[in-house]
């Protein structure tokens, strides 16, 4: 007998769909993004080269026609099903790009899975912002994407990224050697995930995070 999807059994999440913590919301891209979505991305350059694949030869991810195709894209893939892929923004101003989280790859069948994927703006970074749209990005894979397991990869040197899964409640697996190409080159990678299990009953955003040392 063929498995029964969980989606189909409980239905897709809505385009329209608003995940919002103390500080950020999460939402899907919209046409009207592309001026804000290329400001970001032209700013923060040199921020993502480090963790980022090069681009196809020829090709500005940060131009308003690749912009434009790519929320295109994005949101279509989301009407079927296939990766969620969210801005970060500022829980007060839902037009402000802070950062972007992405579950792409969803599959279905036994496997249930779905990639992460996340970045910030340079100038926002240590606020525990990331921390934040993490949490509710799991826990939209589990409560409106009815997935059973989210898993993310990291390179070694990444130890704020890494910290930050760890404090969000992922558990480390292992390490995978030359698993993805980034910036040129075949990098190994130290691999993460969570299941619903251990996920449990958990608040979608954790409480903010306690103002720093003066
Ligand atoms: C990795 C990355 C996403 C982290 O985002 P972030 O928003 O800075 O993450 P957070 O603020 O939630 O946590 C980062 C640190 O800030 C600290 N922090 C949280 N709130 C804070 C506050 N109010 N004041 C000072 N520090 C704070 C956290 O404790 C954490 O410290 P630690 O790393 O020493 O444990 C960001 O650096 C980034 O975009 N990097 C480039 C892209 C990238 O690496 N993506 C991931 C690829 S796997």
């Amino acid at each position: 007998m063929p498995l029964v999807s969980q989606a189909a059994a409980f239905g897709l999440p809505s385009l329209g769909v608003r995940a919002a913590g103390p500080r950020v919301a999460l939402r899907a891209p919209r046409a009207t993004d592309v001026p804000e979505a290329r400001r970001f991305l032209r700013r923060n350059a040199e921020h993502l080269r480090p963790w980022s694949p090069v681009p196809p030869a020829g090709e500005d991810p940060s131009s308003l026609t690749e912009i434009s195709k790519a929320i295109l894209r994005q949101r279509r893939e989301w009407k079927r099903g296939e990766s969620f892929i969210f801005y970060v923004t500022d829980s007060a101003r839902d037009d402000v790009i802070l950062g972007r989280v992405a579950l792409t790859g969803v599959t279905r069948g036994a496997f249930q899975n779905a990639y992460l994927g996340y970045f910030i703006d340079v100038e926002h970074q240590r606020r525990g912002l990331m921390t934040e749209a993490v949490t509710l990005a799991t826990s939209f894979a589990f409560v409106e994407a009815h997935l059973h397991r989210v898993q993310a990869a990291v390179m070694p040197n990444n130890g704020p990224s890494m910290r930050l899964l760890e404090r969000v409640g992922f558990r480390r697996e292992g390490v995978a050697e030359r698993y993805l190409q980034i910036a040129g080159r075949w990098e190994a990678h130290v691999l993460y995930a969570v299941t619903v299990e251990e996920w449990g009953g958990r608040s979608p955003a954790p409480p903010p995070p306690p103002p720093p040392p003066r």
